[in-house]
Protein backbone atom coordinates (compact mmCIF):
# COMPACT_ATOMS: atom_id res chain seq x y z
CA UNK A 1 0.00 0.00 0.00
CA UNK A 2 1.96 3.18 1.10
CA UNK A 3 5.84 2.67 0.59
CA UNK A 4 6.93 5.72 3.00
CA UNK A 5 10.34 3.63 5.16
CA UNK A 6 9.31 6.05 7.63
CA UNK A 7 5.90 4.32 8.46
CA UNK A 8 7.92 0.91 8.95
CA UNK A 9 8.74 2.00 12.58
CA UNK A 10 7.08 0.25 15.17
CA UNK A 11 4.00 1.68 16.98
CA UNK A 12 3.06 0.88 20.44
CA UNK A 13 0.39 -1.38 21.36
CA UNK A 14 -1.00 -1.36 25.06
CA UNK A 15 -1.75 -5.06 26.83
CA UNK A 16 -4.94 -4.19 27.16
CA UNK A 17 -8.19 -2.27 25.05
CA UNK A 18 -11.35 -0.95 26.40
CA UNK A 19 -14.13 -3.14 24.34
CA UNK A 20 -17.91 -3.35 23.38
CA UNK A 21 -18.33 -6.77 24.54
CA UNK A 22 -21.07 -8.91 23.99
CA UNK A 23 -21.87 -11.96 26.55
CA UNK A 24 -24.16 -15.14 26.55
CA UNK A 25 -25.45 -14.01 30.65
CA UNK A 26 -26.65 -10.66 29.19
CA UNK A 27 -28.17 -11.35 25.12
CA UNK A 28 -30.82 -9.88 24.59
CA UNK A 29 -31.81 -5.82 23.44
CA UNK A 30 -28.17 -4.76 22.46
CA UNK A 31 -28.39 -1.72 25.22
CA UNK A 32 -27.73 -4.34 27.64
CA UNK A 33 -26.30 -6.54 25.87
CA UNK A 34 -23.12 -4.46 24.85
CA UNK A 35 -20.74 -3.06 27.62
CA UNK A 36 -18.03 -1.36 28.34
CA UNK A 37 -14.50 -4.01 29.77
CA UNK A 38 -10.82 -4.12 29.50
CA UNK A 39 -10.03 -7.05 27.29
CA UNK A 40 -6.24 -8.09 26.13
CA UNK A 41 -5.86 -7.19 23.14
CA UNK A 42 -5.81 -10.26 20.65
CA UNK A 43 -2.36 -11.98 19.30
CA UNK A 44 -2.41 -11.91 15.37
CA UNK A 45 -1.57 -14.61 12.70
CA UNK A 46 1.11 -14.40 10.07
CA UNK A 47 -1.55 -13.43 8.07
CA UNK A 48 -3.31 -10.86 9.97
CA UNK A 49 -2.42 -7.64 11.03
CA UNK A 50 -3.56 -5.39 13.92
CA UNK A 51 -5.43 -2.05 13.53
CA UNK A 52 -6.08 0.72 15.91
CA UNK A 53 -9.78 1.54 15.00
CA UNK A 54 -10.76 5.11 14.81
CA UNK A 55 -14.24 4.38 13.55
CA UNK A 56 -17.12 1.79 13.46
CA UNK A 57 -19.56 1.68 11.31
CA UNK A 58 -23.14 -0.46 12.69
CA UNK A 59 -24.62 -3.51 10.65
CA UNK A 60 -27.80 -5.50 11.44
CA UNK A 61 -24.94 -8.49 12.30
CA UNK A 62 -24.40 -7.30 15.62
CA UNK A 63 -28.28 -6.91 16.22
CA UNK A 64 -28.51 -10.38 15.80
CA UNK A 65 -25.02 -11.15 17.80
CA UNK A 66 -26.81 -9.04 20.79
CA UNK A 67 -30.05 -11.08 20.66
CA UNK A 68 -27.98 -14.69 19.96
CA UNK A 69 -30.55 -15.25 17.79
CA UNK A 70 -30.75 -16.90 15.22
CA UNK A 71 -27.40 -18.22 16.71
CA UNK A 72 -25.58 -17.35 19.67
CA UNK A 73 -21.99 -17.08 17.90
CA UNK A 74 -20.03 -17.53 21.29
CA UNK A 75 -21.73 -20.86 21.16
CA UNK A 76 -21.02 -21.22 17.87
CA UNK A 77 -17.33 -20.56 18.06
CA UNK A 78 -16.75 -22.60 21.30
CA UNK A 79 -17.57 -25.38 19.48
CA UNK A 80 -15.23 -24.91 17.21
CA UNK A 81 -12.34 -24.86 19.11
CA UNK A 82 -12.70 -21.05 20.15
CA UNK A 83 -11.96 -20.82 24.16
CA UNK A 84 -12.92 -16.71 24.36
CA UNK A 85 -16.29 -16.72 26.54
CA UNK A 86 -17.26 -12.88 24.85
CA UNK A 87 -17.99 -11.27 21.86
CA UNK A 88 -16.54 -8.11 20.05
CA UNK A 89 -18.54 -7.42 16.96
CA UNK A 90 -18.17 -4.80 14.33
CA UNK A 91 -17.99 -5.43 10.91
CA UNK A 92 -17.34 -1.89 9.38
CA UNK A 93 -14.33 0.14 10.11
CA UNK A 94 -11.69 2.79 9.16
CA UNK A 95 -8.48 2.73 11.08
CA UNK A 96 -4.25 2.54 11.09
CA UNK A 97 -2.23 -0.67 11.12
CA UNK A 98 -0.32 -0.57 13.91
CA UNK A 99 1.21 -4.24 14.10
CA UNK A 100 1.53 -6.64 10.96
CA UNK A 101 2.50 -10.70 10.71
CA UNK A 102 5.46 -11.85 8.82
CA UNK A 103 3.27 -12.66 5.79
CA UNK A 104 1.26 -9.59 5.91
CA UNK A 105 2.89 -8.04 2.62
CA UNK A 106 0.27 -5.51 1.21
CA UNK A 107 0.47 -3.04 4.06
CA UNK A 108 2.75 -1.33 6.03
CA UNK A 109 2.84 0.12 9.61
CA UNK A 110 1.28 3.30 9.41
CA UNK A 111 -1.38 3.01 6.71
CA UNK A 112 -4.78 4.35 6.56
CA UNK A 113 -7.14 1.49 5.88
CA UNK A 114 -11.29 0.85 5.24
CA UNK A 115 -11.70 -2.69 6.68
CA UNK A 116 -13.65 -5.45 4.82
CA UNK A 117 -15.42 -7.70 6.36
CA UNK A 118 -14.44 -11.03 4.35
CA UNK A 119 -12.50 -13.12 6.74
CA UNK A 120 -11.07 -15.81 4.29
CA UNK A 121 -7.50 -17.56 4.39
CA UNK A 122 -5.59 -16.59 0.77
CA UNK A 123 -3.99 -20.02 1.34
CA UNK A 124 -7.36 -21.82 1.00
CA UNK A 125 -6.39 -24.51 -2.21
CA UNK A 126 -9.90 -23.44 -3.23
CA UNK A 127 -8.70 -19.55 -3.25
CA UNK A 128 -5.54 -20.54 -4.51
CA UNK A 129 -6.98 -22.37 -7.67
CA UNK A 130 -9.28 -18.86 -8.43
CA UNK A 131 -12.29 -20.05 -6.74
CA UNK A 132 -14.44 -17.14 -5.11
CA UNK A 133 -12.98 -16.62 -1.40
CA UNK A 134 -16.31 -15.66 -0.31
CA UNK A 135 -17.54 -19.08 -1.11
CA UNK A 136 -14.45 -20.58 0.35
CA UNK A 137 -14.71 -23.14 3.70
CA UNK A 138 -12.42 -20.45 5.64
CA UNK A 139 -14.62 -17.44 5.11
CA UNK A 140 -16.71 -15.77 7.67
CA UNK A 141 -17.76 -12.61 8.52
CA UNK A 142 -15.42 -10.71 10.58
CA UNK A 143 -16.83 -9.06 13.52
CA UNK A 144 -20.00 -11.22 13.50
CA UNK A 145 -18.61 -14.99 13.13
CA UNK A 146 -15.26 -13.74 14.29
CA UNK A 147 -14.38 -12.31 17.27
CA UNK A 148 -12.58 -8.86 17.78
CA UNK A 149 -14.58 -7.09 15.78
CA UNK A 150 -14.38 -3.24 15.00
CA UNK A 151 -16.34 -2.22 18.52
CA UNK A 152 -12.89 -1.97 20.52
CA UNK A 153 -9.88 0.00 20.55
CA UNK A 154 -7.82 -2.29 18.69
CA UNK A 155 -9.51 -5.03 16.11
CA UNK A 156 -7.60 -8.34 14.68
CA UNK A 157 -8.26 -8.66 10.57
CA UNK A 158 -6.37 -10.57 7.84
CA UNK A 159 -3.97 -8.32 5.93
CA UNK A 160 -6.19 -8.66 2.71
CA UNK A 161 -8.78 -6.89 4.33
CA UNK A 162 -7.12 -3.84 4.55
CA UNK A 163 -8.02 -1.57 1.78
CA UNK A 164 -6.88 2.03 1.13
CA UNK A 165 -9.00 4.76 2.52
CA UNK A 166 -9.48 7.36 0.20
CA UNK A 167 -8.16 10.84 1.16
CA UNK A 168 -11.07 12.16 -0.14
CA UNK A 169 -13.30 10.87 2.90
CA UNK A 170 -13.52 11.35 6.64
CA UNK A 171 -13.07 8.50 9.46
CA UNK A 172 -16.57 8.95 9.92
CA UNK A 173 -17.36 8.26 6.22
CA UNK A 174 -15.00 6.00 5.60
CA UNK A 175 -16.26 3.06 7.66
CA UNK A 176 -19.81 3.12 7.11
CA UNK A 177 -20.11 1.70 3.45
CA UNK A 178 -17.79 -1.28 3.13
CA UNK A 179 -20.05 -3.82 4.47
CA UNK A 180 -23.58 -2.75 2.90
CA UNK A 181 -22.26 -1.34 -0.18
CA UNK A 182 -19.76 -4.42 -1.36
CA UNK A 183 -22.79 -6.50 -0.56
CA UNK A 184 -25.52 -5.27 -2.73
CA UNK A 185 -22.65 -4.34 -5.70
CA UNK A 186 -21.99 -8.18 -5.76
CA UNK A 187 -25.97 -8.68 -5.38
CA UNK A 188 -26.45 -6.44 -8.78
CA UNK A 189 -23.40 -7.32 -10.51
CA UNK A 190 -22.88 -10.59 -10.06
CA UNK A 191 -25.16 -13.26 -10.91
CA UNK A 192 -24.97 -13.20 -14.87
CA UNK A 193 -27.30 -13.41 -16.63
CA UNK A 194 -29.42 -11.42 -14.48
CA UNK A 195 -26.91 -8.99 -13.78
CA UNK A 196 -28.41 -5.08 -13.60
CA UNK A 197 -28.64 -3.84 -16.99
CA UNK A 198 -29.07 -0.63 -18.23
CA UNK A 199 -33.18 0.89 -17.86
CA UNK A 200 -33.98 -2.15 -16.09
CA UNK A 201 -36.06 -1.48 -12.65
CA UNK A 202 -35.17 -2.79 -9.71
CA UNK A 203 -37.28 -2.97 -6.49
CA UNK A 204 -35.30 -2.28 -2.91
CA UNK A 205 -36.95 -2.84 0.14
CA UNK A 206 -35.94 -0.48 3.03
CA UNK A 207 -34.48 2.16 0.73
CA UNK A 208 -33.64 4.41 3.58
CA UNK A 209 -31.15 1.52 5.63
CA UNK A 210 -27.97 0.47 5.32
CA UNK A 211 -28.41 -1.71 2.14
CA UNK A 212 -31.03 0.65 0.40
CA UNK A 213 -28.93 3.58 0.67
CA UNK A 214 -26.00 2.36 -1.82
CA UNK A 215 -28.57 0.15 -3.78
CA UNK A 216 -30.36 3.18 -4.93
CA UNK A 217 -26.73 4.60 -6.22
CA UNK A 218 -25.21 1.98 -7.78
CA UNK A 219 -28.47 1.12 -9.96
CA UNK A 220 -28.49 4.60 -10.94
CA UNK A 221 -24.87 4.30 -11.93
CA UNK A 222 -25.49 1.45 -13.59
CA UNK A 223 -28.20 3.03 -15.30
CA UNK A 224 -30.89 1.38 -13.81
CA UNK A 225 -34.01 2.70 -12.44
CA UNK A 226 -34.34 2.32 -8.46
CA UNK A 227 -38.02 1.85 -6.67
CA UNK A 228 -37.85 1.94 -3.05
CA UNK A 229 -40.18 0.87 -0.32
CA UNK A 230 -40.28 2.13 3.09
CA UNK A 231 -42.10 2.64 5.69
CA UNK A 232 -42.99 6.71 5.98
CA UNK A 233 -42.84 9.49 3.63
CA UNK A 234 -40.05 11.20 5.36
CA UNK A 235 -38.07 8.16 4.77
CA UNK A 236 -39.32 7.71 0.97
CA UNK A 237 -38.42 11.57 0.65
CA UNK A 238 -35.08 10.87 1.76
CA UNK A 239 -34.43 8.18 -0.81
CA UNK A 240 -36.10 10.55 -3.91
CA UNK A 241 -33.27 12.97 -2.57
CA UNK A 242 -31.01 10.31 -3.03
CA UNK A 243 -31.45 9.45 -6.86
CA UNK A 244 -34.47 7.04 -6.18
CA UNK A 245 -36.79 7.37 -9.20
CA UNK A 246 -39.67 6.71 -7.17
CA UNK A 247 -40.87 4.50 -4.10
CA UNK A 248 -44.33 3.20 -2.21
CA UNK A 249 -45.13 3.26 1.55
CA UNK A 250 -45.39 -0.07 2.79
CA UNK A 251 -47.57 0.79 5.77
CA UNK A 252 -49.94 1.61 3.25
CA UNK A 253 -50.64 -2.43 2.24
CA UNK A 254 -51.46 -5.17 4.58
CA UNK A 255 -50.39 -8.36 2.45
CA UNK A 256 -47.17 -9.07 4.45
CA UNK A 257 -45.86 -11.97 6.06
CA UNK A 258 -45.68 -16.23 4.85
CA UNK A 259 -48.63 -17.33 2.93
CA UNK A 260 -49.08 -20.37 5.08
CA UNK A 261 -50.12 -18.34 8.25
CA UNK A 262 -53.31 -20.37 9.94
CA UNK A 263 -56.12 -17.62 10.04
CA UNK A 264 -54.73 -15.91 6.76
CA UNK A 265 -57.87 -14.78 4.14
CA UNK A 266 -56.43 -15.71 0.80
CA UNK A 267 -59.01 -13.86 -1.09
CA UNK A 268 -58.10 -10.73 1.10
CA UNK A 269 -54.23 -10.96 0.65
CA UNK A 270 -54.29 -11.60 -3.27
CA UNK A 271 -56.52 -8.41 -3.47
CA UNK A 272 -54.00 -6.50 -1.36
CA UNK A 273 -50.96 -8.30 -3.39
CA UNK A 274 -52.75 -6.62 -6.18
CA UNK A 275 -53.44 -3.30 -5.19
CA UNK A 276 -50.13 -3.18 -4.38
CA UNK A 277 -48.48 -4.24 -7.73
CA UNK A 278 -50.92 -1.66 -9.52
CA UNK A 279 -49.18 1.01 -7.16
CA UNK A 280 -45.76 -0.38 -8.11
CA UNK A 281 -46.63 -0.40 -12.19
CA UNK A 282 -47.95 3.18 -11.68
CA UNK A 283 -44.88 4.78 -10.40
CA UNK A 284 -42.80 2.42 -12.21
CA UNK A 285 -43.95 2.86 -15.79
CA UNK A 286 -45.61 0.04 -16.53
CA UNK A 287 -42.21 -2.12 -15.97
CA UNK A 288 -41.82 -5.29 -13.52
CA UNK A 289 -38.42 -5.23 -11.39
CA UNK A 290 -35.91 -7.01 -13.22
CA UNK A 291 -33.96 -7.74 -10.11
CA UNK A 292 -35.45 -7.42 -6.40
CA UNK A 293 -33.04 -6.62 -3.31
CA UNK A 294 -34.67 -8.70 -1.40
CA UNK A 295 -33.67 -8.52 2.47
CA UNK A 296 -36.34 -8.41 4.89
CA UNK A 297 -37.38 -12.00 4.18
CA UNK A 298 -40.45 -13.89 6.16
CA UNK A 299 -42.47 -10.79 5.59
CA UNK A 300 -41.51 -9.61 1.76
CA UNK A 301 -40.26 -12.85 -0.01
CA UNK A 302 -44.15 -13.76 -1.46
CA UNK A 303 -44.03 -9.91 -2.61
CA UNK A 304 -40.52 -10.23 -3.75
CA UNK A 305 -41.62 -13.46 -5.71
CA UNK A 306 -44.51 -12.49 -7.43
CA UNK A 307 -44.09 -9.01 -8.55
CA UNK A 308 -40.44 -9.90 -10.21
CA UNK A 309 -40.46 -9.64 -14.08
CA UNK A 310 -41.11 -13.22 -16.22
CA UNK A 311 -37.41 -14.53 -16.43
CA UNK A 312 -36.17 -11.88 -13.56
CA UNK A 313 -34.08 -12.13 -10.36
CA UNK A 314 -35.11 -11.99 -6.90
CA UNK A 315 -31.69 -11.87 -5.06
CA UNK A 316 -31.89 -12.15 -1.35
CA UNK A 317 -28.85 -11.52 1.31
CA UNK A 318 -31.07 -11.48 4.64
CA UNK A 319 -34.14 -12.11 6.52
CA UNK A 320 -34.52 -9.03 8.99
CA UNK A 321 -38.78 -10.21 9.46
CA UNK A 322 -37.78 -13.70 9.46
CA UNK A 323 -36.02 -16.53 7.72
CA UNK A 324 -39.01 -18.68 7.21
CA UNK A 325 -39.46 -17.53 3.87
CA UNK A 326 -42.55 -19.15 1.71
CA UNK A 327 -43.75 -18.44 -1.86
CA UNK A 328 -46.14 -19.32 -4.59
CA UNK A 329 -44.15 -22.36 -6.36
CA UNK A 330 -46.13 -21.99 -9.42
CA UNK A 331 -44.72 -17.85 -9.67
CA UNK A 332 -41.73 -19.44 -9.86
CA UNK A 333 -41.61 -22.50 -12.32
CA UNK A 334 -44.14 -20.65 -14.74
CA UNK A 335 -42.42 -17.54 -15.13
CA UNK A 336 -39.36 -19.11 -14.82
CA UNK A 337 -37.27 -16.56 -12.28
CA UNK A 338 -34.47 -17.33 -9.82
CA UNK A 339 -34.29 -16.63 -6.41
CA UNK A 340 -30.68 -16.00 -5.64
CA UNK A 341 -28.99 -16.56 -1.90
CA UNK A 342 -25.61 -13.98 -2.16
CA UNK A 343 -23.31 -12.86 0.73
CA UNK A 344 -21.36 -10.26 1.30
CA UNK A 345 -18.35 -9.86 -1.66
CA UNK A 346 -15.15 -10.93 -2.72
CA UNK A 347 -11.63 -8.96 -2.46
CA UNK A 348 -12.64 -7.20 -6.73
CA UNK A 349 -16.02 -6.84 -5.58
CA UNK A 350 -14.72 -4.54 -2.32
CA UNK A 351 -11.95 -2.91 -4.36
CA UNK A 352 -14.24 -2.25 -6.93
CA UNK A 353 -16.76 -0.25 -4.72
CA UNK A 354 -13.55 1.14 -2.59
CA UNK A 355 -13.10 2.92 -5.79
CA UNK A 356 -16.40 3.87 -6.84
CA UNK A 357 -16.37 6.03 -3.08
CA UNK A 358 -12.81 7.36 -3.82
CA UNK A 359 -13.84 8.91 -7.03
CA UNK A 360 -16.92 10.35 -5.81
CA UNK A 361 -19.20 8.42 -8.06
CA UNK A 362 -21.15 7.12 -5.04
CA UNK A 363 -20.89 8.96 -1.45
CA UNK A 364 -21.00 7.19 1.84
CA UNK A 365 -24.71 8.24 3.77
CA UNK A 366 -24.45 8.93 7.48
CA UNK A 367 -27.36 8.56 9.80
CA UNK A 368 -26.08 9.38 13.16
CA UNK A 369 -22.90 9.38 14.37
CA UNK A 370 -22.53 8.01 18.42
CA UNK A 371 -19.65 7.68 20.73
CA UNK A 372 -17.79 4.92 21.77
CA UNK A 373 -20.38 4.38 25.17
CA UNK A 374 -22.96 4.08 23.03
CA UNK A 375 -22.39 1.11 21.19
CA UNK A 376 -25.34 -0.40 22.47
CA UNK A 377 -27.78 2.41 21.96
CA UNK A 378 -26.88 2.46 18.80
CA UNK A 379 -27.66 -1.02 17.75
CA UNK A 380 -30.63 -1.17 20.29
CA UNK A 381 -32.38 2.26 17.86
CA UNK A 382 -31.32 -0.42 14.71
CA UNK A 383 -33.37 -3.29 16.42
CA UNK A 384 -36.46 -1.17 17.47
CA UNK A 385 -36.17 0.30 13.02
CA UNK A 386 -36.00 3.25 14.86
CA UNK A 387 -32.86 4.83 13.18
CA UNK A 388 -32.44 7.91 10.86
CA UNK A 389 -31.96 7.12 6.94
CA UNK A 390 -28.44 5.54 6.30
CA UNK A 391 -25.68 4.22 8.50
CA UNK A 392 -24.78 4.98 12.09
CA UNK A 393 -21.23 5.66 13.14
CA UNK A 394 -19.41 4.99 16.07
CA UNK A 395 -16.38 7.00 16.94
CA UNK A 396 -13.53 5.41 18.76
CA UNK A 397 -10.08 6.64 18.32
CA UNK A 398 -9.26 9.90 19.16
CA UNK A 399 -7.32 10.72 15.33
CA UNK A 400 -8.77 14.29 13.41
CA UNK A 401 -10.88 14.11 10.56
CA UNK A 402 -9.33 15.48 7.41
N1 LIG B 1 -25.45 -11.42 3.87
C1 LIG B 1 -24.83 -10.28 3.87
O1 LIG B 1 -23.72 -10.18 3.39
C2 LIG B 1 -25.50 -9.07 4.44
C3 LIG B 1 -24.87 -7.83 4.37
C4 LIG B 1 -25.54 -6.70 4.90
C5 LIG B 1 -26.79 -6.85 5.50
N2 LIG B 1 -27.34 -8.10 5.57
C6 LIG B 1 -28.66 -8.27 6.20
O2 LIG B 1 -29.60 -7.47 5.49
C7 LIG B 1 -30.60 -6.97 6.37
C8 LIG B 1 -30.71 -5.45 6.22
O3 LIG B 1 -29.50 -4.85 6.63
P1 LIG B 1 -29.37 -3.27 6.72
O4 LIG B 1 -28.03 -2.96 7.24
O5 LIG B 1 -29.83 -2.65 5.46
O6 LIG B 1 -30.45 -2.97 7.87
P2 LIG B 1 -31.28 -1.65 8.16
O7 LIG B 1 -30.41 -0.42 8.07
O8 LIG B 1 -32.03 -1.91 9.42
O9 LIG B 1 -32.29 -1.55 6.94
C9 LIG B 1 -33.22 -2.53 6.70
C10 LIG B 1 -34.50 -1.92 6.22
O10 LIG B 1 -35.42 -2.99 6.04
C11 LIG B 1 -36.71 -2.48 6.20
N3 LIG B 1 -37.55 -3.43 6.93
C12 LIG B 1 -37.49 -3.77 8.23
N4 LIG B 1 -38.48 -4.63 8.52
C13 LIG B 1 -39.19 -4.81 7.37
C14 LIG B 1 -40.33 -5.58 7.03
N5 LIG B 1 -40.98 -6.30 7.93
N6 LIG B 1 -40.77 -5.52 5.75
C15 LIG B 1 -40.15 -4.75 4.82
N7 LIG B 1 -39.07 -4.01 5.11
C16 LIG B 1 -38.58 -4.05 6.36
C17 LIG B 1 -36.63 -1.19 6.99
O11 LIG B 1 -37.12 -0.16 6.15
P3 LIG B 1 -38.61 0.39 6.29
O12 LIG B 1 -39.08 0.13 7.69
O13 LIG B 1 -38.48 1.82 5.95
O14 LIG B 1 -39.43 -0.35 5.25
C18 LIG B 1 -35.13 -0.98 7.22
O15 LIG B 1 -34.74 0.36 6.96
C19 LIG B 1 -30.20 -7.43 7.78
O16 LIG B 1 -30.96 -8.56 8.12
C20 LIG B 1 -28.72 -7.78 7.63
O17 LIG B 1 -28.34 -8.76 8.57
C21 LIG B 1 -26.74 -9.19 5.05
Amino acid sequence: MLNQESKQSNFEVPKKMLAQVIRQNRLGDPIKAFQMEEINVPEIEEDEVLVKVICAGLNYNNVWAALGKPIDVIAYRKQKGSSDNFHIGGSDASGIVVKKGKLADNVMLGDEVVIHAGFWSESDPWVLNGGDPILSDTCQAWGYETNFGSFAEYTKVKSHQCLKKSKNLSWEESSVYMLSGATVFRMLTNWKPNHLKEKEVVLIWGGSGGLGVYAIQVVNLLGGVPIVVVNSKEKLEFCLSLGAKAGIIRDDFSHWGSLNQANINEKNRRAEYRKFEKKFLEIANGIFPSIVLEHPGEMTLPTSLQICKKGGLVVTCGATSGYLGSFDLRHLWMFQKRIQGSHYANLEQCMEFNSLMDQKKIRPVISEIFNFEETGLAHSIMYKNQHKPGNMVIRIGNQKSN
